[in-house]
């Protein structure tokens, strides 16, 4: 099944936690209208979340359920689904993969800030630093639909906001 009975395209921010993917993506909803759907927040409201993991702490994914439960909401368009994985949504899913790429050092303090430490610190730095997410996705998407976003300070944040929003204006124009 493709998009062509999508009225507006939906879009993946996805990325390792702490690159500013639900910032954008509550400034995406703000400035397009678009409907932000943080994953990570639906899990838990849809009761996703099976036992706890000790050494990641935190808990497992019903996938399967998750997915049920967005099917219907992807289905309609316009969504912004915003989460730090790529490659267990359906492909047919998307028009736009953004994977967000923050700096080591910036990276690490803001995530010290949410309270992360130990292993969960180190392992989330190290999916930065082996581009874990950005191969995730481009395995998971066609090439063409993945960009590689820049997001370690305001100013690049603003920018690739204003970059989507014309790429939703092309894509009015390309799809009515
Ligand atoms: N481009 C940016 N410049 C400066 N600070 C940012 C930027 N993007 C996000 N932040 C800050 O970094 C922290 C993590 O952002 P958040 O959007 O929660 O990340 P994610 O949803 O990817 O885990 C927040 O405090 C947020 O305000
Ligand atoms: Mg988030």
């Amino acid at each position: 099944m493709i998009n062509m009975q999508r009225s507006a395209p939906n879009i993946l921010i996805t990325g390792t936690p702490g690159v500013g993917k639900s910032l954008m993506s509550r400034m995406l909803s703000e400035k397009s209208g678009l409907v932000w759907l943080d994953v990570s927040k639906l899990a838990i409201e849809n009761e996703c979340l099976e036992e706890y993991d000790e050494v990641y702490q935190c808990r497992v994914l019903d996938e399967e359920k998750l997915l049920d439960g967005m099917e219907n909401l992807m289905n309609e368009g316009g969504k912004i689904v915003d989460y730090h994985g790529a490659e267990f949504f359906p492909e047919r899913w998307f028009d736009i993969v953004f994977v967000l790429r923050t700096d080591n050092t910036i990276l690490y303090d803001r995530l010290k800030e949410r309270g992360y430490s130990g292993k969960k610190l180190e392992d989330n730095i190290d999916c930065e630093i082996f581009q874990t997410i950005l191969e995730e996705a481009r395995t998971s998407y066609r090439e063409e639909i993945v960009h590689e976003l820049m997001s370690n300070n305001m100013d690049q944040l603003a920018d690739n906001v204003k970059r989507i929003c014309q790429w939703l204006e092309q894509w009015k124009i390309d799809n009515t």
